[in-house]
């Protein structure tokens, strides 16, 4: 049986706006296994960023409980066993694309962190952006980077936020291929938000929110319990 890597049960999480609370994520329960590929898909303001912060432990809800039985203790989770792809990329502007991607492995006192790097961004196809900075890069480049960094340290789960919003079509499903091939290879589980129906039909689940809600979460297409 596969490892369970995180665990929700009911996760709330609100946020006060003036007098309002928005409750972005309302009610969410789930399980993410090694090796499953998940799409969260939905209307803008849906709450998959919201919801990919709580999977990430980026954010902590504000009722419900979220564990990671897999991955350990909370505070080991970053950068090492859960690889974060943010929104808008979050590449450090002062830092080369490569030494965007040696700060992970730097951070986990890795060997050789230069040339797992460059392994890296050849393996996404942008070892030839080595020595650029962020603001040198296109918005697709960046997407690039932003994944080869993600997974720079051979983390357990990948969480991804709309990684591939500023690629064309052909780029977009190059680079889930390409990280589909690293999950496969590493046995990580790979939760991505996106817009792109096509990006979601590459993954073995697919999470439909609507209003901080799950409408749907899949079936898993190796394992049929619930959750
Ligand atoms: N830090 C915050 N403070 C106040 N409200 C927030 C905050 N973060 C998110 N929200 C609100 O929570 C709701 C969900 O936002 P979220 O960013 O999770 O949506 P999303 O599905 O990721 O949208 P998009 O597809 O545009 O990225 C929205 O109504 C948003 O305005
Ligand atoms: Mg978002």
């Amino acid at each position: 049986m596969a490892k369970t890597l995180a665990v929700a049960a009911d996760l709330w999480r609100g946020f006060q706006r003036g007098r309002d609370i928005v409750s972005a994520v309302q009610g969410c329960s789930f399980r993410i296994d090694a090796g499953e590929t998940i799409a969260i898909v939905g209307p803008s303001g849906c709450g998959k960023t919201t919801l990919l912060n709580l999977i990430a432990g980026l954010d902590r809800p504000s009722s419900g409980q979220i564990e990671w039985p897999g991955l350990g203790p909370p505070d080991t989770l970053r950068p090492e066993r859960i690889g974060v792809v943010f929104q808008s990329s979050n590449l450090m502007p002062a830092l080369t694309a490569l030494e965007n991607v040696e700060l992970p492995i730097l951070l986990c006192n890795g060997a050789d962190a230069e040339a797992r790097a460059l392994a890296m961004l050849a393996a996404f196809g942008v070892e030839n952006l080595a020595g650029k900075l962020p603001e040198q890069l296109s918005g697709g480049q960046a997407e690039r980077i932003a994944v080869a960094r993600a997974v720079s340290t051979n983390p357990q789960l990948i969480v991804a936020d709309e990684p591939t919003g500023q690629l064309d079509q052909a780029g977009a499903a190059l680079l889930v291929d390409r990280l589909l091939a690293w999950g496969r290879q590493s046995g990580s589980a790979i939760v991505i938000a996106t817009h792109d129906e096509r990006v979601a039909a590459k993954m073995s689940r697919v999470w439909r929110m609507r209003h901080g809600k799950f409408e749907n979460i899949g079936t898993r297409s190796k394992c049929t319990s619930p959750g």
